[in-house]
């Protein structure tokens, strides 16, 4: 689990800031679900043979109330969804969220125990349109993050006939070679042989090298639904590679599927920075409706390693420096300035002017406001201005208007900022 440091919260806050407009732009609307959520939703939703709820989870007993620490948010979004009645109300929701999730993963670069997803999930539309724009709208958000190299994997797994049909077929070949198996999947050629082919470890991949393809065994319908999800990706100009071996680590997903990675000589092999696809019948599952729905999350950790984005740390605009007992005029000089937007720090601890000009540069503050005791004597201030090298003594009032107009002008105030790029 990791701490974030206030000089990294510049790009936090930036990635979190376009991901919020960009969902917006697509008409998806907020929603906030509880950290911790009932330990048989997650076993119901993401399947019992499943990495996540096997091994991962954060579970724990309360007054004889199984309880779990998120570890996705799809779940907890579609029992919200169920509870609310939300499909009486709109027949068609886009939902976001973006927020802490647990699993308790080894931990490695870009894979934490506590880490941020920035997730969407649509319900109410079994169409391929949507989830070519849902793809489509990843790749716009990802470049957006200047996140290089970003490749799109899809694949589609069938509706359930088509995967029943493939599970027979898959089990059928892999039971002879039982013997080559690791032990997880050895236990999972009964519970859920999907899983094996999810499989990193070397004995598995050699075992399903060879293995029926699952394209195979898809009905009209399912390889219809995939064609138009492709020709609907073309029109939109977004590569993407059909990856038929594509399965993901959760039980819930059916026909289209997809992961999205990108600059892997920072992130390494495995880092895959969103996951997402279709779970036509999850809702129903969890005792809802039958809904289709769509969704995916992307970890946020990892987009920021991947982004080549910086953020320049600025903590205040304006530093306000006494120089000998001018505390209390400065104090209310910050004052007025903060009213106008200016966010501002008064140095107070007595330092040279020099030291008080590192500390402004240190600040990333534009502007210097020094009192000595000849200006508080005159009743003025002496302004100085980092950026145009200038340097003018001139009354309060005036100071302020001058502060307040430049920064204004080169959008430095708190209203008026927007997220900032440096390349
Ligand atoms: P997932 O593939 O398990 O899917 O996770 C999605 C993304 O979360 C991953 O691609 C990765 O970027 C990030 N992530 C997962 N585990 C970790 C970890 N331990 N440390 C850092 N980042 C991690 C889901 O969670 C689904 N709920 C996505 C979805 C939504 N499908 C449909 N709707």
């Amino acid at each position: 689990m990791n701490d974030v440091l206030p000089e990294e919260m510049g790009r936090w806050h930036h990635a979190e800031a376009l991901y919020a407009r960009t969902m917006s732009l697509y008409g998806y609307r907020e929603v906030r679900t509880p950290y911790v959520e009932s330990t048989p939703l997650f076993a119901r939703a993401i399947g019992e043979a499943t990495d996540v709820v096997e091994k991962e989870m954060y579970s724990f007993v309360h007054h004889e109330e199984r309880l779990t620490l998120r570890p996705e948010g799809t779940a907890g979004a579609a029992r919200a969804y169920i509870e609310h009645g939300v499909h009486a109300k709109e027949p068609l929701t886009r939902w976001w969220y973006g927020g802490a999730m647990f699993r308790a993963e080894r931990p490695q670069r870009g894979r934490y125990r506590q880490f941020t997803q920035l997730g969407a999930e649509l319900f109410g539309d079994a169409g391929p349109g949507c989830d070519a724009e849902m793809i489509d709208m990843l790749v716009q958000f990802l470049r957006e993050l200047r996140i290089p190299d970003v490749e799109v994997l899809v694949n589609t797994l069938g509706g359930p006939s088509s995967r029943a049909l493939y599970r027979d077929a898959l089990a059928q070949y892999l039971t002879p070679k039982i013997a080559l198996l690791s032990e997880d999947s050895r236990r999972r050629l009964q519970t859920n042989p999907l899983r094996i082919l999810d499989s990193k470890k070397e004995e598995d991949r050699e075992a399903v090298r060879g293995a029926p393809a699952l394209h195979e065994f898809l009905s009209e319908d399912d390889k219809s639904h995939f064609q138009a999800v492709r020709s609907h990706l073309d029109a939109l100009g977004t590569p993407y590679a059909v990856e038929e071996k594509l399965v993901r680590g959760l039980d819930y997903y059916t026909r289209t599927l997809f992961e999205i990675v990108g600059a892997r000589e920072k992130l390494g092999a495995g880092s895959t920075l969103v996951g997402g696809g279709r779970y036509d019948f999850m809702v129903a599952g969890l005792g809802g409706p039958q809904v289709p729905a769509i969704g995916y999350a992307a970890g946020l950790e990892r987009l920021l390693i991947a982004s080549d984005l910086e953020v320049p740390a600025t903590v205040v605009d304006a530093l306000v420096a006494p120089l000998g007992d001018a505390v209390a005029e400065s104090l209310v000089l910050a004052r007025d300035l903060r009213d106008s937007g200016i966010r501002c720090e008064v140095e107070m601890r007595g330092a040279s002017l020099k030291s008080q000009l590192r500390r402004a540069n240190a600040l990333g503050a534009r502007m210097v406001l020094i009192l000595g005791e000849t200006e508080l004597a005159n009743g003025d201030v002496q302004v100085k201005d980092l950026d145009a090298h200038t340097q003018e003594t001139m009354p309060r009032d005036q100071a302020l208007r001058v502060v307040v107009d430049r920064l204004k002008a080169a959008s430095r105030t708190v209203d008026s900022r927007p997220p900032k790029e440096t390349q």
